[in-house]
């Protein structure tokens, strides 16, 4: 089956955009790495503590930086008086605005292809307020206590001006269109409310998701030194280049003075970007003369770094007699800042998950004195799946047809809203593999029929969809020494999701070597390649580069074996590698080791650089990842206390690099996502714009005893038109899991809650 979708892919493909979907047929014969469950090769420095995190570089004469936030959502500073923090033991600085070094605002996010600020707002350069919790003050110490203890020692006193932070008051000042990557946020085709006022059945229901700060275990923290006019980052960081850019900006250096590495990192899931943090850490590093680290505590984490805003959604589906889409409405209203650009693009999924006679999908923003948020793992689908797929299990109890079965009906044979055809899509067998699996079977008809002691027991049913990106600005250098060992150089990043691991594994059968002959090396600005570990896209972006560099390095190598080699005569596309070394594609028995042909070049070593052609498959081809997520939830009839006692998650992402580490971020991300569907909100005061529960004691997020076992399972079949025939796989997990609880949770109960989290005061 893989041969026959390869072929049609080679028959498809126009040779001049094909990224290197289709592997060397050389892989398919070694059975190689790709496929396998590779353990991550940074799980045992991990575990033995030697893996050295952006809090842990010790620096000389390191000081140690903690921020004080503002008390008001809007206005101005009018006094601040810092003496007893300065005169207080171990301080060796006080910054505020009054003595902060010049610098430039940061530049937000897609302002342009390196931004990697969160907001554009100045750091310390005025008096001016923007939110509760902005900083307002840092202090360096000898210790991180004496600084900590220090900041409680300055009075700041504030001119309030009105903010506005209700979300009501924001709506009635007015909306504006949203927009998202220089997209408007709004679709139409045909007339939806007329097809649905028409309609012969029909659902139209308003779907609330609050907001949600973003967690990962590392917090937010980076060494800083300056060397002259030099700046050194050990960042926490899914964007070493962007960060480097927009730090060089920001201080008037350029790109090129300022170094950011980032090896390791605890977690990421968006907010892992440039944030006020590190700004301030080299602003005060540069007035106090020594390096600083800074590390947020969890409250800072929740001040300074943004989080996924709020979304009131109306989601209206009508339908024919026979279950066939006619209207798909899904509009609808965010909070958002002035100062960034991430509406919360919740309308995404409806564009491609169903056929339809008609669309009007549409993201309003109003504007709120606030934090500005930013992405968060599935910006968009995760939140929108939710209103969709609630929906979609609402008409289905309308009309009396199996949930999936009505899925199912409206099935889209192209983009429904582009025209374009599918890259791959398999979502029938994700659900028929899924339901199998899951005994779907035993689903009660009718909700709340089935009782287990006081717990009432049901099944839901909820489409996963995720997009693929390949973001252009990818680059890899690849080297081959004497012994045949090969290095990838590119500047992308571990988040602890197996990164290095995969494509350590691509690079091996690629290059036709073992495992321990490769090394990936990534997280350091200087580099190849411009690569955000973000949107899912980042394996896409590394493989192309990886193949574009392999072109090359091959042009180098047939260069150096020249005429006496077996090689002799073949171009770069009619060999691969084999066993240590190349062989021609058509006749594996003409072939030389890169050991052999570097001695008798009298070479060390070779390198080439590579730049993959410009993402055109986005062009040409709707591509998009599935999967169909089935939870079976636990509804206690006197508490209304929830438990999820079983999910699966059965997804169509194209070919899985590698089972074991694709597992864990599946289900990471449908922890994530049981988080979204029970627990997660951030408490925001309406009266005060401050956020009232910021650390996991009070912002809950799912712990082992609310996760139940989780099951994992995939089509594997190839995108053709992927790099590597593997679509991303960092976000889907969460899609669709809001939606699945809300839905057994239905089933179980006939309690329809369409109000995240389902708390148990939504169900009594
Ligand atoms: Mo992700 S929200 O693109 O890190």
């Amino acid at each position: 089956a893989v041969q026959g979708v390869m072929q049609k892919a080679i028959a498809l493909a126009p040779d001049s955009w094909i990224p290197g979907g289709v592997p060397d047929p050389l892989i398919r014969e070694r059975h190689g790495q790709t496929g396998r469950p590779v353990s991550r090769i940074d799980g045992p420095m991990k575990v033995a503590g030697q893996a050295p995190f952006a809090a842990e570089f010790p620096l000389d004469g390191m000081a140690y930086a903690a921020v004080l936030f503002s008390r008001i959502a809007k206005g101005r500073i009018a006094s601040i008086d810092t003496a007893m923090a300065e005169a207080a033991p171990g301080v060796v600085l006080v910054m505020t605005h009054r003595n902060a070094p010049r610098m430039a605002a940061m530049p937000p996010f897609m302002s342009s292809a390196k931004a990697a600020g969160g907001n554009d707002l100045p750091i310390l350069q005025d008096d001016r307020i923007h939110w509760n919790g902005q900083p307002v003050a840092v202090v360096l110490a000898e210790t991180q206590e004496q600084a900590d203890h220090a900041t409680s020692l300055i009075e700041v006193s504030y001119a309030a001006d009105e903010a506005v932070t209700s979300f009501a008051e924001a709506k009635a000042q007015g909306t504006k269109p949203g927009e998202f990557q220089g997209q408007p946020l709004k679709l139409a085709v045909g007339d939806a409310e007329d097809e649905l006022a028409k309609a012969a059945f029909k659902v139209d229901a308003v779907y609330k998701t609050p907001r949600h700060n973003h967690n990962p275990i590392e917090l937010h923290a980076a060494t800083v030194g300056w060397d002259g006019d030099t700046l050194r980052v050990h960042d926490a960081s899914q964007a070493v280049a962007h960060v480097a850019w927009s730090l060089g900006h920001i201080f008037g250096i350029g790109e090129d003075k300022v170094r950011v590495t980032s090896p390791f990192v605890g977690g990421g899931f968006g907010s892992k970007t440039l944030w006020d943090h590190q700004v301030l850490a080299a602003a005060a590093s540069k007035l106090a003369g020594r390096p600083v680290r800074i590390m947020l505590s969890r409250e800072g984490v929740y001040r300074i770094v943004g989080g996924r805003t709020l979304t009131e959604q109306r989601c209206a589906i009508g339908a024919d007699a026979d279950g066939r889409f006619t209207a798909l409405v899904h509009t609808g209203t965010v909070a958002m800042t002035r100062h960034n650009a991430m509406p919360e693009p919740f309308i995404l999924p409806a564009r491609s998950a169903y056929q339809s006679g008609s669309f009007d999908l549409r993201v309003d923003v109003a504007y709120v004195d606030m934090i500005a948020n930013t992405f968060m793992r599935a910006p968009g689908e995760s939140v929108g799946t939710f209103g969709l797929e609630s929906a979609i299990d609402e008409l289905a109890v309308a009309m009396d047809i199996d949930p999936i079965e009505l899925r199912l009906k409206n099935e889209p044979e192209q983009d429904p809203t582009t025209g374009l055809p599918f890259s791959q899509r398999d979502v029938e067998k994700a659900y028929r593999d899924g339901a199998e699996r899951f005994g779907w079977t035993e689903r009660p008809k009718t909700p709340g029929s089935w009782r287990d002691g006081e717990w009432l027991v049901g099944m839901g049913v909820a489409t996963a969809t995720y997009p693929y990106y390949r973001m252009p600005g990818g680059a890899a250098r690849l080297t081959v020494d004497a012994t045949g060992h090969v290095t990838v150089d590119i500047a992308a990043h571990e988040m602890g999701m197996g990164t290095a691991t995969a494509h350590s594994q691509v690079t091996a059968d690629r290059l036709g070597v073992e495992l321990d002959q490769v090394t990936f090396n990534y997280g350091d600005n200087v580099l190849p390649g411009v690569v955000l570990a973000g949107g899912s896209q980042q394996t896409a972006a590394i493989g192309a580069s990886i193949i574009a560099a392999q072109t090359a390095l091959y042009t180098e190598l047939l260069k150096l074996a020249g005429n006496d080699s077996p090689l002799a005569g073949l171009k770069p596309d009619e060999v691969g590698g084999y066993r240590g070394g190349l062989a021609a594609l058509d006749d594996p028995s003409r072939h030389e080791s890169y050991a052999s042909i570097l001695s008798r070049a009298q070479r060390d070593s070779v390198s080439a650089e590579g730049t993959p052609p410009m993402p055109l498959e986005l062009q040409h081809w709707s591509m998009h990842s599935h999967g169909a997520i089935f939870v079976e939830a636990r509804v206690n009839a006197v508490t209304g206390e929830t438990r999820i006692s079983r999910m699966l998650g059965s997804f169509d992402c194209g070919v899985i690099l590698n089972p074991k580490t694709a597992t864990s971020q599946f289900r990471g991300g449908m922890i994530m996502g049981l988080g979204l569907a029970l627990t997660e909100e951030t408490m925001f005061d309406e009266r005060t714009g401050r956020i009232m529960n910021p650390s996991l004691a009070e912002y809950h997020v799912p712990v082992h005893l609310d996760v139940p076992e989780i099951d994992v399972i995939w089509t594997g079949i190839p995108d053709p038109h992927a790099p590597m025939g593997a679509r991303g796989i960092g976000e889907i997990g969460i899609t669709g899991v809001g939606a699945a609880v809300a839905n057994a949770i239905y089933n179980a109960t006939g309690r329809r809650v369409r109000d995240l989290p389902i708390t148990l005061d939504k169900i009594v």
